[in-house]
């Protein structure tokens, strides 16, 4: 485990990594990138790095669990062996478990499930390497996949997580201020409707903190969601030069 460093704030108000307050990690988004499935996306914030693909919508399977009037959706977040430095079991843990069942839910607001009775739509998130705010990069991932599989969504969902290091509200964390920060909010948003499909809070923030904090994580998530349209953007406009 990564050493706690002396300071995760300078008297100069610079992060660990070099970053002001209210920036992001270098983001970097593709989508299309396997062929396999019907969708895919790759996403890097800094340090951490996913992989989500989408399959679908085909028949549910097994068949008794599918539903008359609308498709299931399923969703794996896992993190590969080589994602961390421990040693991670190779089954699904409970964190895993657990997140992939937010991620699910956050996911269910968005897509027109009720146009495809019987059908399931399957999504994967496999996080590479780890360096905080996995859940919020597999989120923006998986929502870019579902977008390039042509899966008929009310919204793309853009996410990260803000929190407070040494008293100060940070946007987007890294796994050391995850780690020895005081509090960590992952918020992930509808962008079209304002409305807020995740938010988790580990730690404890005043109301006024959460408040800014949201304020925060609204301003990155503003930029993510530009960032995500433009890359589908590029994909497609590309698509059509080809064709
Ligand atoms: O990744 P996220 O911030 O959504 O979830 P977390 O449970 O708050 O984990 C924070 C960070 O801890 C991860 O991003 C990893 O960098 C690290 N972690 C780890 O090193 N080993 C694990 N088994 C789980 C998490």
């Amino acid at each position: 485990m990564e050493e706690k460093p002396e300071k995760l704030i300078s008297d100069e108000g610079i992060r660990v990594d070099g970053r002001r307050p209210d920036e992001l990690r270098p983001v970097k988004m593709e989508v299309g990138v396997l062929d396999k499935s019907d969708g895919s996306a790759y996403v890097e914030f800094g340090g951490t790095k996913v992989i989500a693909a989408v399959f679908g919508p085909r028949e549910a399977h097994p068949r008794h669990l599918a539903l008359p009037d609308r498709a299931i959706l399923n969703c794996r977040y896992h993190m590969t062996s080589f994602s961390v430095e421990e040693r991670k079991p190779l089954g699904m843990t409970r964190r895993e478990v657990e997140l992939s069942k937010v991620i699910r839910e956050a996911l269910e607001t968005v897509v027109f499930l009720e146009e495809f009775p019987r059908a399931s739509i399957d999504v994967y998130i496999e996080v590479i390497q780890a360096d905080g705010g996995t859940r919020t990069t597999g989120l923006t991932a998986a929502s870019l996949a579902l977008a390039d599989a042509g899966i008929p969504m009310a919204d793309l969902i853009a996410a990260v997580a803000v929190g407070k290091v040494e008293g100060q509200l940070v946007l987007d964390l890294c796994d050391v201020e995850d780690k020895y920060g005081e509090a960590d909010m992952p918020v992930a948003i509808a962008p079209r409707f304002n409305s807020i499909v995740l938010l988790q809070l580990n730690g404890r923030l005043t109301p006024e903190e959460f408040k800014k904090g949201m304020e925060l994580a609204q301003k990155g998530i503003a930029e993510i969601y530009r960032m995500q349209r433009e890359t589908l953007k590029k994909k497609f406009s590309s698509a059509r030069m080809e064709a």
